[in-house]
Order: C-alpha cells, then structure tokens, then sequence
C-alpha cells in the first residue's frame, strides 16, 4: 500500500480472565482477539464484520487502549499505544474516539446538548470559554442540528438526533480517526441513512479515517472502503469492497455473504445459500489450527492441526486458509 498508515496493529490479543462457576470457583480465558494485524490508511472506512462475539468491538477498543492489550501493538504517530499508561495517553485521546450504538451511554441526561458538545471543547482546551457558544454552534450545524437545540436535553431529542449529538462530542475533539461502533443499528432505516450520509460528509470535509464496525452488510458494502471479517477473535479475510463482495476467498466469508438478499429478483432466485452448520464455538476454548474447521465445508486434516497463515492471496486482498495460495 502506498500511503503511510495512520495507524498499525501488529500481533493484537486481548484475553479476558473471567471467573466461571456459581461461586466464581474456575478461571478461565476468553480468547476475545488473537494476532489481528492490519493497516488503516487515513481517509478509509474499514469495516469489521462478523457473527455477534467474534471479537469486533473488542479490535475497536483495544485500538482505543479502552481496553489493555494482552500483547501486540498499536502503532500511532509512531507511537505504541498499549505501551501508555492513561495520564500519558491523554493527549492521543483527542485524535482517536468512538461512537456507540445507542448514544445514552455517551450522553448524560443532565447535560444539555450545548454542555455535551461543548465538554471536550473546554477539557482539551481547545478554545477560550468566549468563544465556546460559537464554536458549538458550528459543531452542531456540521452535524444537521440547528445551533438552537444546544438549550435541549436529549430525553427531548429523537434517537437520531441524540445520534448527532454524539456525533457533534467526537467531532469536537477535531479527531483523526472515529470508531463507530454499530453506531446506526439502533435506528430506524430512515434515519440509518441520513446517519450514514453525515458520516460521509463529515469525513470528506475532515478527512477523517473510520473503523466501522456493523452486521448490517448491505450498509457496509455501501460505506466502506474496505472490509475485514473476523471469525472466533481472528481476520478470516481483509480486502477492498469489490474484492471482498465480488470475490470473496475464505469459505467463512462466503457464507456470510450467501445470507444477504440479492437486490435483483433474477439473481436472488438463482443464487444458492450457503447455511453454516453449528454454532460459533465457545471463545473460552476456541477449536485447535483453523478456528473456523469445525463449521468449514472444505475443511481438511492439516486445518484443524495448523493455523492458517496470514498471507496476501492476491495483492492488498489478505486471507487466513489453508485452501487458498499466497502470492
Ligand atoms: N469485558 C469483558 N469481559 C469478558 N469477556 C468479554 C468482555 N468483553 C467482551 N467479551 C467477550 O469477548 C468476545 C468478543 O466480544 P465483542 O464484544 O468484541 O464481540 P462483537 O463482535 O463486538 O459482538 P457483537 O456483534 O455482539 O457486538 C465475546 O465472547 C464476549 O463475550
Ligand atoms: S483453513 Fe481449512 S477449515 Fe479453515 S477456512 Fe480454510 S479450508 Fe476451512
Ligand atoms: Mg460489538
């Protein structure tokens, strides 16, 4: 990839140590993400996609140092981010934020909208108390709100623009990179696509880089630039939009995508969906070599020995299986 990029993860695991029984009486391991690596290049949307708990928010706060990294890096400005301690993270804070999905849990119902924007403004110091009506006044017009809503609270807002107030506090912050996580599955379809087209915008007018984590891939082939999925905490594949929809490489991937509705009749009556047998295995003791060989159709003897390397298939389009040849 030619472009420098904004940020680099290298051989990142988070394990969570939990306490199982009815008296907390075993420890055990939740293999969360193991050696996930991959690039972002500044300007991209990369999205996360994968069955519920294979590990996508996990990738995006771990990034964050949301949550501490069992091992591995997370290079930014040539900086190792897991290396921090919270006092000194402080000042990549500001670069790096997130949007939740339901924007209560960023947004304290006693603060009015104008507060809640206008809290990183003041915490950062990145502009003088007189200037900080103004200043949210912009936030909020760049956000679709009119300046006037910055008197309201959010229980007086619909869940799209409590959105955009959320929207509004990580845009204040002038950041470089936005994780979003599932930050449009709440609404309705509607007010999805007004959400998406802001982020759109807003992304184009401050270059900003986004991990968009979603289950919805219709919005993700829309949105994205490119797609990783993850499979039980690792990247099964990692490519371009096309690449990845038009010619996806892993058997994982593929029957992932064999669930989403065609848009054309002619296709979709044609086309064959892939059912994935079983359920996800547990993350407290993934399956052995390939954590995908107990579901795979193709799967073969060395799968459930070896772990599939991560290996470039075709150029910048990035797979872990044993049935498909590096470059
Ligand atoms: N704080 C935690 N303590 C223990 N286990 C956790 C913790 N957070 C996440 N996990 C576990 O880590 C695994 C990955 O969870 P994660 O939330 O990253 O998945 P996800 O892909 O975001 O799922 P979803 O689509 O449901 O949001 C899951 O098995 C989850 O139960
Ligand atoms: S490595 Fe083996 S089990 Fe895993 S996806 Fe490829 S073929 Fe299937
Ligand atoms: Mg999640």
């Amino acid at each position: 990839m030619a472009a420098e990029p904004l940020l680099k993860i290298e051989n990142l695991v988070k394990h969570f140590h939990v306490r199982l029984g009815a008296f907390g009486e075993r420890a055990a391991t939740v293999h969360a993400l193991d050696d996930v690596s991959l690039d972002i290049v500044e300007g991209e949307t990369l999205s996360l996609v994968g069955e519920s708990g294979c590990g996508k928010s996990t990738t995006g706060f771990t990034i964050l140092n949301l949550h501490r990294a069992t091992s591995g890096k997370v290079l930014y400005k040539g900086q190792d981010l897991t290396a921090l301690d919270e006092k000194r993270m402080r000042r990549f804070r500001r670069d790096l934020q997130i949007v939740f999905q339901d924007p209560y849990s960023t947004l304290n119902p006693r603060m009015t909208v104008g507060e809640a924007s206008g809290e990183p403004i003041l915490f950062h110091n990145l502009a003088p108390k007189a200037e900080l009506e103004a200043k949210v006044a912009a936030l909020l017009t760049d956000v679709g709100l009119p300046p006037r809503f910055a008197s309201r609270y959010p229980h007086e807002l619909s869940g799209g623009q409590r959105q955009r107030v959320a929207i509004a506090r990580a845009l204040a912050c002038q950041p470089k990179f936005i994780v979003c996580d599932e930050a449009i599955s709440a609404l309705d379809v509607s007010i999805q696509a007004q959400i998406i087209n802001l982020l759109l915008d807003l992304q184009e007018k401050y270059r900003l880089t986004y991990l968009f984590i979603a289950h919805d891939l219709a919005v993700v082939r829309h949105i994205s630039t490119r797609v990783g999925v993850m499979y039980l905490g690792r990247l099964a594949e990692l490519a371009s939009r096309d690449a990845l929809f038009e010619t996806p490489l892993h058997p994982y991937t593929k029957a992932l995508l064999s669930a989403v509705p065609e848009t054309d009749p002619e296709h979709e009556r044609s086309r064959k969906r892939q059912i994935l047998e079983g359920d996800v295995p547990s993350p407290l003791a993934p399956p052995s070599g390939c954590r995908f060989h107990t579901r795979c159709p193709i799967a073969m003897e060395v799968c459930r020995r070896v772990v599939p390397k991560w290996k470039e298939a075709r150029p910048g389009h990035l797979v872990a299986c044993h049935a498909v040849n590096g470059e």
